[in-house]
């Protein structure tokens, strides 16, 4: 009997079996043939038309910025980087994109920025009258008052902590990763900031929970994660998402959970605590729970810190080597110095007041953009027809911000040097 059902089992495998795997196997390569179809139009690199796999290996490379650089010289203003992905430097459209009340949505793209199951943050809604809410509640605590006496506390740590072990002199050089203590003052002050609890990176002068190791190694799979929208949608599962979301610990990003936690935990217990003018008190007070606090401000966190550390890095460097520049900023600076007492650091008021050294930030922003995601939009249903060419419906529009910076038709034939007079 048991042999006559297991007779009967490989009769019905090899009778089916091949038959559906040929229907599957059609199946698909009808699929991958409409989607290419669909924006076939477009020019672009031929393996990404067929596969998210082109913008997988090039997130893989880490080079992702220079890799679609090249596209939009290759194939112009529109672009077609993945089946459903194309990418614009056409500044009027990119307005259009990123417009208030603009017919374009938040692609699933953002989802990526979901840090737990269920609970989404000001990144992560791909809803735009729930991403409006969100924001209407945070703005209040992007303006606080208290943040320039926070922000000078870290100053004077970072050149303290200089001061003390990095000074070079006649009796021998000392060599300092400037990289890298610029990122634990991005850190400790945005942490600050956020939660009112830094690491405390710059006082112990390391990489005190292995934060920055474990961003580092962990944010190149997010991105890549977030063009491949089947591995989302499996990971985001309510089975998978407990498994893989950062949970408190002593390590990594489990450690800023393990800090936003307490601190959320401190303002519940302590009524004092909640009178703190910080953001956390702020994100409370505007109707946000406390689980939604505390994945904000882990997202303020990961947002702040590496953006801010890769502005200054980009802005150090460029003014290190052009001695033109540092020339004339050292010159501008001291002009405003002569009227602070020793060591006072210059309030953002007063920074504000000199021309060259704002010229400086604001060219190495332009050459260096630190945020060089796609940050892809959704066409409205119906689609789209975008200087002449029609965008079906549901297609990804992402901008290049790359490229756009570097345009000679939008910052003159120099537009790839450092030139903050331009
Ligand atoms: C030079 C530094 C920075 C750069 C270049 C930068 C860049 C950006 C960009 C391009 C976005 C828009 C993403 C989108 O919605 O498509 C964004 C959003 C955001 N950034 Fe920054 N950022 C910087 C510093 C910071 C800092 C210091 C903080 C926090 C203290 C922060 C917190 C946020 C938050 C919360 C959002 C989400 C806003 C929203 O979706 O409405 N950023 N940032």
């Amino acid at each position: 009997m048991e042999l006559a059902s297991l007779y009967d089992v490989a009769v019905f495998i090899s009778n089916y079996s091949i038959p559906g795997f040929t229907v599957l196997i059609a199946y698909w390569i009808l699929r991958q043939y409409l989607s290419y179809r669909r924006l076939a139009h477009l020019p672009g690199p031929t393996f990404a038309a067929w596969s998210n796999l082109w913008l997988v290996r090039t997130i893989w490379n880490q080079q992702s910025h220079l890799d679609v650089y090249e596209v939009s010289k290759k194939y112009g203003p529109l672009a077609r980087i993945g089946p459903n992905d194309v990418i614009t430097t056409d500044v009027r459209l990119i307005h259009r994109l990123q417009a208030v009340r603009s017919p374009y949505t938040r692609s699933n793209w953002y989802r990526g920025f979901r840090l737990a199951p269920g609970i989404d943050n000001v990144l992560s809604f791909t809803d735009d009258n729930l991403h409006t809410k969100r924001r209407a509640q945070l703005s209040p605590s992007f303006s606080l008052q208290n943040q320039e006496a926070i922000i000078d506390s870290h100053v004077a740590r970072l050149v303290g902590l200089i001061r003390k072990k990095y000074v070079s002199n006649e009796n021998g050089t000392k060599l300092m990763d400037f990289a890298q203590k610029v990122q634990f003052f991005a850190l400790d002050m945005v942490m600050d900031i956020a939660t009112g609890s830094p690491f405390d990176d710059l006082v112990h002068d390391e990489d005190r929970y292995e934060y920055l190791k474990n961003t580092a190694d962990s944010l190149p799979t997010i991105a890549m994660i977030q063009y491949l929208p089947w591995a989302g949608k499996i990971l985001q599962t309510r089975w998978i998402a407990p498994l893989i979301s950062p949970s408190a610990s002593e390590y990594g990003i489990g450690k800023v959970v393990d800090i936003a936690t307490r601190m959320v935990d401190v303002r519940i217990t302590d009524q004092s605590e909640t009178q703190k003018a910080d953001m956390l008190s702020t994100f409370l007070s505007n109707g946000i729970t406390h689980q939604e606090a505390i994945y904000e401000s882990i997202v303020t966190i990961l947002g702040g810190s590496d953006t801010m550390a890769i502005a200054l890095r980009a802005t150090m460097l460029f003014i290190m080597t052009n001695p033109r520049v540092y020339i004339k900023l050292v010159s501008e600076i001291l002009s405003l110095s002569s009227s602070l007492s020793h060591d006072t650091i210059p309030s953002a008021s007063q920074v504000r007041t000199l021309p060259y050294l704002q010229a400086t930030i604001k060219e190495s922003l332009r050459v260096f953009p630190p945020g060089t995601g796609q940050m892809p939009k959704v066409t409205p249903t119906g689609g789209e027809t975008i200087n002449g060419i029609f965008i079906p419906g549901a297609t990804n529009i992402g901008s290049n911000p790359w490229f756009i910076m570097r345009s000679q038709d939008n910052f003159r034939p120099d537009a790839e040097i450092f030139r903050p007079e331009r």
